[in-house]
Parts: C-alpha cells; sequence; structure tokens
C-alpha cells in the first residue's frame, strides 16, 4: 500500500467517555498544537518524556509556548523504561504539577513508549480526579497498544501494572517519522501485539507480514489495522468486562515468563512466546485447525522473535499464571482460538492439557 500523506483518524467511542481520535500520519507532531487546542483550552501543559526524546520534547515546548494563549510549559523527564513507572517518580509528576498550579482544564501530555504513556496516563487519571492526557506514542507497541484504550498502570513491590485507573486519552498522535530512532529490537517486539491482533481479529495483518516479516514495508497498514481492531474492542468493552478480554491472547503465560525473567525480557519477545504456546492450546482444546495452529510459530520465527522456553521452568509458570490478574480465584482462563480470528474464553483447563501445550514450546 502506498503511503499518503494524509493523516488518517481511528475513532475510539467507549461508553461512558468522550470519543477521541488516534491519529496516524507522517510528520505529525507538527500537528500537536492544533490537536491540543482541539480538546483542551489549558493554560498549563505537562510533558512527560524519556531522556531518549528530550529533543522532542523540548521543540514541542517551544511550538506550544508560541501557540495561541501561550501555555506555560513544563517538561518532566522520567527515567527509561520500566523504571518510568514507579510510585517515587509518580509523586516528582505529582509534585511538579502542585508547584506550577495544575487546574482541571490543564493537560498532561504523554510523549515516550508504553511506559511513559502508562505513566502519563496515570498521573493525569490522579491528579485532581482525572485531567486530560493526550498520548504521543514512539514505539510500536505504544502505538498499536499501551496509548490507545485507557488502561494506565504503575508498578509496584506487589507487581506489576497492578495500581492504576481507566483513563481514556483525549487525543493520541502516532507520528510514524518517531519509529525512526527506536531500536530495531524494540521495533520487533512490538510486532508480537501485531500478529496477535491479526490472529485474534484481523488476518490480513497475517497477510501482511507474511509478505515481508521485518514489518517495514506495510508499517503504515499494519498500524491502522492493530489501532482499528483494539479501537472497536475499548469502544465496545472499555472496562475489560467482557469482550477486551480477547486482547490477552498470548498473554497469560507471556506474563509469567515476564516475571520469570524478573521483566528483563520485553514484553514482546514474552508474548511472542506465549502466542505460540496459545495456539497450541488452542488446537488442543478449541478446535483450532493445524495450519493455523502452526502459523503462530512460523510467522512469529520469520519476523525474529522468541517461539520457545525451557522445559524445566513448566512448574514455576504454571504457578505464577494463577496469580496473574487474569487468573479468577486461582482457576486459570486462558483465551483460546475457536478457528482464525474466532477467539473465545477457555475457563479452567484440564492441567494435562496445559502440558501438553507447553510441550510444544518447551525447550
Ligand atoms: N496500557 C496498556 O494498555 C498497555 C498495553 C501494552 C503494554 N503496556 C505497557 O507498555 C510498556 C512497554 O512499552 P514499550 O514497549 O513501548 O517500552 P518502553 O516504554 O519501555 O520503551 C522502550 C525503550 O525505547 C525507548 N524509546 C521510546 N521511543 C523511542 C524512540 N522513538 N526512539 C528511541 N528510543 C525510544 C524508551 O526510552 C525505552 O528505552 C510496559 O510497561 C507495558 O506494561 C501498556
Amino acid at each position: 500500500m502506498a503511503e499518503p500523506a494524509a493523516v488518517t483518524r481511528i475513532d475510539v467511542r467507549p461508553a461512558g467517555d468522550a470519543p477521541y481520535s488516534v491519529q496516524v500520519g507522517v510528520g505529525l507532531l507538527g500537528d500537536l498544537v492544533d490537536t491540543v487546542q482541539a480538546v483542551s483550552a489549558a493554560t498549563r501543559i505537562a510533558v512527560l518524556h524519556p531522556r531518549a526524546l528530550l529533543a522532542t520534547a523540548e521543540t514541542l515546548r517551544e511550538e506550544l509556548s508560541a501557540s495561541a494563549g501561550h501555555p506555560e510549559v513544563v517538561l518532566l523527564e522520567v527515567p527509561d523504561g520500566e523504571d518510568a513507572k514507579d510510585l517515587p517518580v509518580a509523586a516528582y509528576a505529582w509534585s511538579v504539577l502542585g508547584k506550577v498550579g495544575f487546574t482541571r482544564d490543564d493537560l498532561v501530555i504523554g510523549l515516550g513508549g508504553g511506559a511513559v504513556t502508562d505513566l502519563a496516563g496515570f498521573v493525569a487519571a490522579t491528579w485532581l480526579r482525572g485531567v486530560r492526557v493526550i498520548h504521543v506514542p514512539t514505539t510500536l507497541l505504544a502505538m498499536v497498544d499501551a496509548a490507545v484504550g485507557g488502561k494506565t498502570a504503575i508498578n509496584t513491590e506487589a507487581g506489576k501494572n497492578l495500581v492504576g485507573a481507566f483513563h481514556q486519552p483525549a487525543a493520541v498522535l502516532c507520528d510514524l517519522a518517531t519509529l525512526d530512532t527506536l531500536p530495531a529490537e524494540e521495533f520487533t517486539a512490538g510486532l508480537a501485539e501485531v500478529v496477535k491482533t491479526g490472529l485474534i481479529a484481523d488476518p490480513v495483518i497475517l497477510d501482511l507480514l507474511e509478505d515481508d516479516p521485518t514489518g517495514r514495508s506495510h508499517l503504515r497498514e499494519l498500524i491502522e489495522r492493530s489501532i482499528a481492531v483494539k479501537a472497536d474492542v475499548v469502544s465496545a468493552d472499555p472496562k475489560e468486562s467482557g469482550r477486551r478480554e480477547i486482547l490477552n491472547y498470548g498473554h497469560t503465560l507471556g506474563h509469567a515468563i515476564e516475571r520469570a525473567e524478573h521483566y528483563r525480557w520485553r514484553h514482546g519477545a514474552a508474548v511472542s512466546v506465549g502466542l505460540v504456546f496459545a495456539g497450541a492450546l488452542s488446537r488442543r482444546a478449541a478446535g483450532l485447525d493445524d495450519a493455523t495452529a502452526d502459523r503462530h510459530r512460523e510467522l512469529l520465527t520469520r519476523i525474529g522473535l522468541p517461539v520457545s522456553y525451557p522445559a524445566d521452568r513448566w512448574p514455576e509458570l504454571a504457578d505464577a499464571m494463577r496469580v496473574d490478574k487474569k487468573a479468577r480465584a486461582k482457576r486459570l482462563r486462558f483465551v483460546v482460538l475457536s478457528g482464525l480470528a474466532q477467539p473465545r474464553i477457555l475457563d479452567d483447563p484440564d492441567p494435562e492439557v496445559l502440558l501438553a501445550a507447553y510441550g510444544e514450546v518447551a525447550s
């Protein structure tokens, strides 16, 4: 697909919250002033960003400060990666908002990967019980997943993402040009969520990735299709009381692997193994055909993502899955496929079937 210069707008209409647009395009950061003015009359704006995006944040500050009304713009640099999603960092952000006299009309901007958009969303959700936030995701994973849908969180001693709130953004701006500086392994990890979306809802995504497993030649279409699925699911079930659970395909085992690896594996890498496991489980317990189950491993391997995990770690992973926040009353729940793009829930599966499915990813 040729890349049009125009901006694509994908609407999210979460019941009970204001609708918003996810904009996708190349060189969109210059449109941020217009987006800010369309959704808020802020006189103070706080931009949360990692060190890697300092230069971008400074450019945004100049443009926003020079815009109509001359809002006061403060830059809050936060630690890199998961270290941003920490209570002292949120407390630091709250203290800055307090110092500049942030009111309900003011605006938080999350500029960065999913760690920053999760933190920025959390800070915005909690300050004065909720101020507006605009997300400017700069990783593939944040564009197709973290920045869309209103889940915000920080990590605590008790675990990852256990403290948070649902807080929908007022707008999301995906500038594909920001991906130019993203390290290759971060980009590849983001493709795991794109594959997941293809498997649960939009098989054209799989065709596009099979045509070019680097994801580069169809990048814009892959991102737009993935966001469209997420927007649709989140609009139907903003607070994860039903359909939204399908987005967790591959994540039950994926989260257990992240935990077993003390969060040193990238989320997408752990999800990749989880997807192969979910395909194997779907074949054994939900009637998924062999070709589609095998397609999980073949595609993820071609992309360069991991598809196996040590055989002897199963007891530890099974224990971790039971305490996952997606488990209910310690009964394991999995999203499985009964066919391509036909997800459903498998509740409390036979442990023997789980072990056999793990056999397909065990190395
Ligand atoms: N809220 C949700 O629905 C949701 C969904 C999925 C994931 N998440 C969360 O997202 C986080 C992972 O997000 P991520 O994969 O984007 O990782 P990340 O935010 O840690 O970013 C990865 C790395 O890339 C750097 N980076 C970001 N953009 C860059 C750019 N354009 N150029 C150069 N470097 C750049 C970051 O500084 C960081 O070092 C996790 O905390 C996960 O829990 C949230």
